[in-house]
Formats: C-alpha cells, structure tokens, sequence
C-alpha cells in the first residue's frame, strides 16, 4: 500500500495551510487506492484530476498569502512549486488505458510525489512559517 499519513512532523503551525496539506495528502492516498484496487480507468483519470486540481488551489493560496506578506522568497518557492507542477501535467498527457500509464502514475507517487511533498512541506514551506513568525504578528485566518 502506497498510502502515507500526515504527521506532526508535517505541521507548520498555519491552520489554513495545514488543513490543505492534509487534504492534498488525502488526495494523494485516493489515487493510490484508486489504482491498487484496479478500478475504472475513468475513475482513476477523475482521482488524478482532482489531485491536481488541489495542489494547484494550494499553490495559488499559499503563493497569495506569500505575496501578501512581501515574502522574500516567494519567486524561490514558486519555482519549487513548478517542479511539481510539471511532473503533474506530464501525468496528465498519459492516456490511462493505455499500457504503461497505470505504472507510471504509481510510479510517480512513490518516488516522487511523496518525497516531494513531505520534503518541500519540512523545508521549504517551513521557512515561511518561521519568517511569519518572525515579522509578522497577526493572526492567520483560519481559511484562505
Ligand atoms: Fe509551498
Ligand atoms: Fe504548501
């Protein structure tokens, strides 16, 4: 089973980037569980599409919220973004009935997609949470 759980070591403090994390998490297990359990081509193409159509609504939030604050880093962190972005949108050109493309989603989650997450959520999306913490002392909302 491909499937990964959120965990404190993930935590950033920020509700609403949490919660989106967790829920991109979420969308990542569906698709593992989608194709370890063989369904439908169209259901699998579905999970993927929602995948990516989350980690592009975080994206944009927490680039926003970024930008909002005069992050210093945000053109940085938008390039690490797109390293993920680009991965995706390759996924996305594979024709999901045809041979091969199954593995190279699995592919994908296992090597790439959950060290990627796990490790920009520990690093690079923790140096904005330290520079919040550092300059600027308002509260967050608890949506974005
Ligand atoms: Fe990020
Ligand atoms: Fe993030």
């Amino acid at each position: 089973m491909l499937r990964f759980d959120w965990d404190d070591s993930l935590a950033l403090g920020i509700t609403a980037l949490d919660d989106q994390h967790r829920t991109w998490i979420e969308r990542l297990n569906n698709l593992s569980e989608a194709i370890e359990s063989n369904q439908e081509d169209q259901h699998i193409s579905k999970t993927l599409k929602f995948l990516v159509g989350y980690s592009e609504f975080h994206f944009a939030a927490e680039e926003k919220l970024m930008a909002a604050h005069n992050y210093p880093l945000l053109e940085q962190h938008k390039q690490e973004h797109k390293k993920y972005r680009d991965a995706l949108a390759d996924l996305l050109l594979l024709q999901i009935g045809q041979a091969d493309a199954l593995r190279k989603i699995s592919d994908s989650v296992k090597n790439f997609q959950i060290a990627w997450l796990t490790n920009h959520i520990r690093k690079v999306d923790r140096k904005f949470a330290d520079f919040l913490d550092e300059n600027v002392a308002v509260d967050m909302p608890d949506s974005l």
